[in-house]
């Protein structure tokens, strides 16, 4: 941490749509300034700093690691990006490093990102902020009692009708298979994160079906299936030409949990868990009610509890790993039309 006083510094690399989620977490988060920020494009660097009080800011993450006393930088630039900014982060000697998802678009650069992670003694946690929501905490306490018995198959969707005919910005990066767009390593990042931390086991086999852009090359559509070494069976829907959903569904022995909306929840929600027992005709269903929270906002406080070594990382870097390792299974079931065992 900096010498002069506790306030964690921090610069962000990427001031495009999404980097605004972090800027104002970090206006939320007391104790923390981002207080450089960088983006190839002038323009957008010039607004962020003046629109969230950043003290400079660069066109070249080079610069800005070399002029600035940085505690930890914020990566919000493109999935196939990650692993060479990371590089240079590390070489620079930044030694905490939020990373958005996707940590990356292979295995062999995520294992990669591993190595330099742990040669450097550094930190890294992958962009997820979903998992930070209490909805998701809840969902973990609910099935800690126990009550509702053994987990026996997990659901993940994250799909909405977004025809690319009728996008008006074909720059954008969603489009580009090379940067990482489709769905695979953009929405389906939660998905396979999700099944993998309620699943509690490792994959160990996978199937998928999916449609390519005949344009563009990048995944429209997903559907998958992962068996887990434990026996538990997610499925995963992840499509651009079918109506909104972004539902998280675990069915368990005893009873099953639904949250409606799981990886943009945005104001309060609901976790249902129904059952029904075997000699009735009716199901209950029981609420459990969950107070607005800013995901991003206790996504940076992990991140900056961390650092001051008071939390460990919600999101750790092996798991971030092997999120990597089941979407590239999936994208490889999906082209070549077989299971792919782990
Ligand atoms: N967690 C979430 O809810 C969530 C939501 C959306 C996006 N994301 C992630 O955030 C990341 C960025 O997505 P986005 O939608 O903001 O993309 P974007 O295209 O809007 O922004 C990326 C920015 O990076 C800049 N850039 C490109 N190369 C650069 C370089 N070498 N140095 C500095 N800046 C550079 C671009 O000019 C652009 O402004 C992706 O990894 C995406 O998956 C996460």
């Amino acid at each position: 941490m900096s010498e002069s006083n506790s306030l964690i510094k921090l610069g962000i690399v990427g001031c495009g749509e999404h980097s605004h989620e972090h800027f104002k977490a970090a206006i939320e988060v007391q104790g923390v300034k981002i207080i450089a920020c960088c983006d190839i494009q002038d323009v957008r660097a010039r607004s962020c700093a003046e629109q969230y009080g950043c003290d400079r800011y660069y066109t070249v993450l080079e610069e800005m690691l070399e002029e600035e006393k940085l505690d930890g930088v914020i990566l919000c630039t493109w999935p196939i990006q990650h692993l060479q900014q990371i590089e240079l982060c590390l070489k620079k000697g930044i030694k905490n490093i939020l990373c958005e998802k996707s940590l990356t678009l292979s295995s062999k650069e995520a294992t990669a990102i591993g190595k330099l992670v742990q040669q450097n003694d550094a930190f890294l946690m992958e962009g997820c902020k979903y998992l930070h929501h209490p909805a998701i905490h809840k969902l973990e306490r609910i099935l800690s009692y126990g009550d509702i018995g053994k987990i026996d198959s997990i659901r993940a969707t994250f799909s909405n009708y977004e025809p690319e005919e009728a996008a008006d910005n074909k720059e954008d990066w969603r489009y580009c298979k090379d940067c990482g767009g489709g769905v695979a390593y953009d929405w389906m990042s939660y998905l396979v994160n999700a099944c993998n931390h309620f699943s509690g086991s490792s994959p160990k086999r996978v199937f998928a079906s999916g449609t390519q852009s005949k344009q563009y090359e990048v995944f429209t559509r997903i559907f998958g299936m992962i068996e887990y070494e434990n026996g538990v069976v997610a499925f995963i829907e992840s499509s651009k030409e079918a109506n909104f959903s972004e539902e998280l569904q675990i069915t368990c022995t005893n009873g099953i949990l639904r949250l409606p909306i799981a990886w943009g929840i945005f104001g309060e929600t609901k976790i249902t868990q129904t059952h029904r027992k075997p000699d009735w005709d009716y199901i209950l269903t029981d609420s459990y009610e969950i107070e607005e929270s800013n995901a991003f906002a206790l996504q940076l406080k992990n991140f900056t509890a961390v650092i001051q070594g008071l939390e460990q990382p919600r999101l750790p870097l092996h798991q971030s790993i092997q999120n990597v390792r089941l979407i590239e299974a999936m994208v490889t079931s999906c082209l070549e039309g077989r299971i792919i065992e782990f």
